[in-house]
Order: structure tokens, then C-alpha cells, then sequence
């Protein structure tokens, strides 16, 4: 279904992956996110290489599983179980539905990540999930998967992230928003869900993200991707 969530004028509220989300979600995200489906398909490359027999591969805000997806179809490994968590009980039965009878050995759990635990896992996925979680607990929750990794695993994070130079990030702001009304947004919903997001949506700059990994136990991080301002950081243990 085609989002046109904040096409009207409404009061704003702050942006929550409700009923209404999840209905447009898969056609919201590829319309927002520059470079979504790059993210995805270099998600399930890295799954080829970082993958292990006989572990667990978690995808951490799962949304409607197309990252769930991506690393079940790029599964070369033996005996893995792939778990899909998410806080959004609208999310959840989605994923469910979208994921039941193409992934086999898969648990779609609904929970807060903060609180799950990572144990045997070979492959960890944030994809635009982070920038959601208050900052000051973003170092627990990188340590936590950390420490769930096996030696050799990986954990992969995509978010929204900001640049600290104010015409580097004003040029990438606008031209962030060019590609949304390329994809049909209109000045209204642009300016709507900009505001929706405010104090939702967190970004930090990648100089952030770095430090943060290290600081949490990873001690080589590569930022790999990046189209205009969303961009994949790989992190292997
Ligand atoms: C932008 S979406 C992620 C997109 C998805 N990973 C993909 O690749 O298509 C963010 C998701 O994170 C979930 N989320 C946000 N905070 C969460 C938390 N604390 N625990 C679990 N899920 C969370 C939201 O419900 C939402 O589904």
C-alpha cells in the first residue's frame, strides 16, 4: 500500500511503528531511505561471509522482515536458527505473515532488544535500528551483542547519521529531501514526518558509531556504505 500517512494536516504526533505504519511500511522505507535496498542486498553478501554452522542469526528490529529475509535466502550455513525481534505487536504479526514458509527455523519474537539475550550468534543486524534507541543506551546494547557473538562473527548497523560541518550536512539534508520528492513525497509530508521524527529518530555522526564499537569491544569496524545520509558500519569480533 502506498504511504500517505502524513499527507494532511493534522496535529503531528510523534512517529510510532503502529497498525498504520506497518501497512505502508515495505513502500515507506524504500521511498525514504536512499539506498535501502543496496543495504539490504549487502546484508545478505555479508551474511555469505560471516555466517557460521550452528548459530544463531539475529535481526533486531525487524520491521516486516525484509532483513530477516535477506539472510535466510544468503544462508550457507548449517543448523542456524534466525530470530527476528521487535517491540511493535503490529510488526511482529506482520513479519510473521510475510516470513511463514519462506524462512525455515525462524522465531519472530516480540520484546524491547535492550532486554533479549544474544547467545551463539554468528550475525547481528541493526538495520536502521539504533538510531531509535535513547543514545546513553546505545553502548549497553553493543556490548550485550558483543559479548553474544562467537569469534569470527559479525554485527552490521545501518542508520541515519549526521555530519558535524553545517553546509556538509545542510547540501546532504537537501538533497535527502530532493529524493524524497522524486519519489512522490509532497513539501507537506516531507515537512510532516520531518517533524514526526524529531525527537524519535536520533543520528549520530559516524566518527560516533565508530568509537562506540570499539569502545564496546570490537576492535576492526569498517564504515562500508553510505548513500547521501544513511550509512553501514560492519563490525566483526
Ligand atoms: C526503521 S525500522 C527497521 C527496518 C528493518 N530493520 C528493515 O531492515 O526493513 C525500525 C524498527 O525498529 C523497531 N524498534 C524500535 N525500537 C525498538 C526496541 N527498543 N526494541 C525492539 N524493536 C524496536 C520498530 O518497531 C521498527 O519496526
Amino acid at each position: 500500500m502506498r504511504d500517505q500517512i502524513f499527507n494532511n494536516q493534522s496535529d503531528i504526533s510523534d512517529f510510532c511503528f503502529d497498525e498504520s505504519v506497518v501497512a505502508v511500511f515495505d513502500d515507506m522505507v524504500k521511498r525514504s531511505v536512499p539506498g535501502y535496498e543496496a543495504m539490504i542486498q549487502m546484508i545478505g553478501l555479508l551474511t555469505r561471509t560471516y555466517g557460521q554452522d550452528d548459530s544463531n542469526y539475529y535481526d533486531l528490529g525487524a520491521s516486516t522482515g525484509a532483513t530477516t529475509l535477506a539472510l535466510a535466502l544468503n544462508n550457507q550455513c548449517k543448523n542456524v536458527r534466525f530470530i527476528a525481534i521487535d517491540n511493535s505487536t503490529d510488526m511482529v504479526s506482520q513479519c510473521q505473515k510475510n516470513l511463514v514458509g519462506k524462512v525455515n527455523n525462524l522465531e519472530v519474537v516480540c520484546s524491547d532488544i535492550k532486554d533479549i539475550c544474544i547467545e551463539n550468534a554468528s550475525v547481528v543486524v541493526l538495520n536502521l535500528t539504533l538510531q531509535f534507541i535513547d543514545i546513553e543506551k546505545r553502548a549497553d546494547l553493543i556490548t550485550k551483542i558483543y559479548h553474544g557473538l562467537n569469534n569470527g562473527g559479525a554485527l552490521i548497523i545501518s542508520e541515519k547519521i549526521h555530519v558535524d560541518d553545517k553546509s556538509e550536512q545542510a547540501r546532504l539534508t537537501d538533497l535527502h529531501m530532493d529524493f524524497k520528492r522524486a519519489n512522490g513525497y509532497s513539501e507537506l509530508e516531507i515537512a510532516n514526518k520531518r517533524q514526526s521524527l524529531e525527537n524519535i529518530l536520533l543520528t549520530e555522526n559516524s566518527e560516533t558509531h565508530l568509537k562506540r564499537l570499539q569502545q564496546c569491544g570490537f576492535r576492526e569496524s569498517t564504515h562500508y556504505f553510505q548513500c547521501l545520509n544513511f550509512a553501514s558500519f560492519l563490525s566483526v569480533k
